[in-house]
């Protein structure tokens, strides 16, 4: 479904990407994992349209996306949830979906916000508090919901265990193992190595703009290097 050939981003002198490739197959949950700086929110910004590329290719489906805008990607089925959840604090969780299903016709929003709130119960009953004032978990559900509204084949969900208490964590892994079983593709980065390997059919790690090794989730968190660099006491 996404295929990413020789992708360079740059920050002026700063080169936060440099030359990656990897693929991720219709019905794949793909996790690219790697310490903080790597490049990875850099490489699913880039995949969405939020940075310029320095260098390479992205297609989708086969069709480059190189003169393809935000929302048109969008449209063409991919949609983003972005690190720091990025809630609009002073809406409310309804107005909130809505923003997210804006690219919608009017007479599917609301038959969509019914679907979404079914997967996402709490946000029903707060639904016209504002997002300011839910739990940092509550927020994170709304940012995968709202992302949800375009009612998505693509998901790109950049670190939404951030900050999360352990068991609000599990509830977020549970969404997306839930997601991927409704058959959504999914673009993974996560600072929980451990629950998104367990979680992922294939794994990247990246490394200081490069992905420095590739390959099946499970054989990744059996792997001696991933597991001192990763998967330690503090896993
Ligand atoms: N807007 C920006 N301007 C300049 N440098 C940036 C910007 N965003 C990220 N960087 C740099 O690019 C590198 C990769 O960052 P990022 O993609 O956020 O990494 P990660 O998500 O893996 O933590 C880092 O060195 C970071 O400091
Ligand atoms: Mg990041």
């Amino acid at each position: 479904m996404l295929k990413v050939q020789d992708l360079d981003v740059r920050y002026g002198a700063v080169a936060a990407v440099k030359g990656i490739s990897f693929e991720v197959a219709k019905g794949e949950l793909v996790t690219v994992i790697g310490a903080n700086g790597a490049g990875k929110s850099t490489t699913l910004n880039a995949v969405m349209g939020l940075v310029p590329l320095s260098g390479g290719e992205i297609s989708l489906n086969g069709k480059s996306l190189a003169r393809v805008p935000v929302e048109n990607r969008i449209g063409m089925g991919m949609s983003y949830s972005p690190e720091g959840r990025r809630v609009f604090k002073t809406l409310s969780v309804l107005e909130n979906l809505k923003a997210g299903g804006s690219t919608l016709a009017k007479s599917k929003t609301e038959a969509r916000i019914a679907t979404v709130m079914d997967r996402f119960p709490t946000l029903r009953e707060r639904r016209n508090q504002d997002a300011g004032t839910l739990s940092g978990g509550e927020q994170q559900m709304l940012a995968i919901a709202r992302a949800l509204m375009t009612d998505p084949e693509f998901l790109i969900l950049d670190e939404p265990s951030l900050g999360l208490a352990p068991k609000i964590v599990s509830q977020v892994f549970d969404i997306i193992a839930e997601l991927r079983e409704a058959g959504v593709t999914i673009l993974l980065v996560e600072q929980n190595v451990k629950k998104s390997l367990a979680v992922a059919d294939r794994a990247y790690v990246m490394e200081l703009g490069l992905i420095v090794k590739s390959g099946p989730a499970h054989e990744m968190s059996d792997d001696p290097d991933i597991h001192d660099s990763y998967l330690g006491a503090a896993a």
